[in-house]
């Protein structure tokens, strides 16, 4: 799949879309779309635009990712999020991870194969990253050793660093699937004590693929998709356990403070696959308010080298836990 690029015809749609979202005969309802999804989106611009082409409904799918997780955050009114211009960051910020309340993780309190869905948006609002601390079959923390990751769709090779934390068992990766861009809870991590066959959805991985997890030895864990099955391997860099994406997920680099326990995301790798739907992991739709747009810095995060002050914000939110626990 050819990642999201705002092109010169999504534009002019864009703007026919947001001009009949505007016109009173043709409202779009709000609250139809945060209960329905993009089903309504979708039939919302075939009935007031046009006949959406493949091309077309990934361009809007793109757009979702990114409304999809400010609706569970802020609940953010879309025409807003749809009128931001799409900006570019000069580099990676050095971002504090917070918990819902606003106040800083500790990553030494961080629970340990913790099957809730745990994420933050890093570099861009959207984009959503796992926060994972991974650990055995008796729920002690793994260090996380350094890895070279294969990207299957090109065989390119990359390095991912391994875990941070008192136990370099922490690691975040993007959440959003890198086959067609399913989210949470949709895809989500499979601590070990979960990683069985068939079990009630979503708590669900198919026979052949769990039987695939077990003739590859993975101890610790899987990331699975719902949707089509992909799965990933949080221990070795989330490389790709079984398709359809051919493409591992993105990792966020984490920093951890050992005087403070505070993490830190601080960057991307540029030889990792983008996060899907971006065609830059540095650009995208963000809140202004957020990112100041002429230094490509944002208002809210620390400038690379800094110490934690009181500029951080509210980042880690929960998706509650979907899970069924087994037996
Ligand atoms: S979107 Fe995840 S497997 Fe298809």
């Amino acid at each position: 799949m050819k990642p999201f690029v705002l092109k010169r015809d999504d534009l002019i749609f864009l703007h026919r879309l947001i001009y009949k979202m505007r016109n009173p005969p043709t409202k779009f309802d709000e609250k139809a779309f945060i209960k329905k999804g993009r089903d309504y989106l979708f039939k919302y611009a075939e009935d007031n635009v046009g006949p959406l082409s493949p091309e077309r409904r990934m361009f809007l799918k793109g757009l979702l990712i990114g409304i999809g997780a400010l609706a569970v955050v802020s609940v953010l009114p879309v025409l807003g999020y749809l009128n931001q211009p799409e900006i570019t960051l000069k580099d990676f910020p050095w971002m504090i991870v917070t918990d819902s309340n606003g106040n800083p993780i500790e990553a030494s309190k961080l629970p340990v194969n913790n099957p809730a869905i745990l994420v933050f948006q890093y570099p861009m609002q959207g984009d959503i990253t796992f926060l994972i601390n991974i650990g055995d079959k008796n729920g002690n923390p793994v260090a996380v050793p350094s890895t070279t990751v294969t990207i299957p769709e090109n065989g390119a090779t990359y390095t991912f660093p391994g875990g941070v934390g008192p136990n370099k068992s922490i690691v975040a990766y993007s959440a959003i699937c890198q086959h067609l861009g399913c989210i949470p809870p949709e895809i989500h991590y499979y601590p070990p004590n979960l990683v069985q066959p068939n079990g009630p959805f979503p708590n669900y991985i198919p026979s052949d693929v769990y039987n695939i997890i077990v003739s590859q030895g993975i101890n610790y864990g899987v990331i699975h998709c719902d949707c089509h099955g992909s799965t990933y391997d949080p221990y070795k860099g989330a490389s790709v356990v079984t398709g359809p994406t051919v493409r591992p997920l993105p990792y966020v680099q984490l920093y951890w403070d050992p005087n403070t326990d505070y993490l830190y995301a601080v960057g991307m790798n540029p030889n990792a696959p983008v996060i899907l739907g971006r065609s830059n992991d540095l650009s995208g739709f963000a809140t202004l308010s957020s990112y100041d747009e002429n230094t490509g810095c944002s208002k809210l995060l620390l400038q690379k080298g800094q110490t934690p002050t009181n500029c951080y914000t509210r980042l880690l939110t929960s998706f509650g836990n979907p899970f069924q626990q087994q037996g």
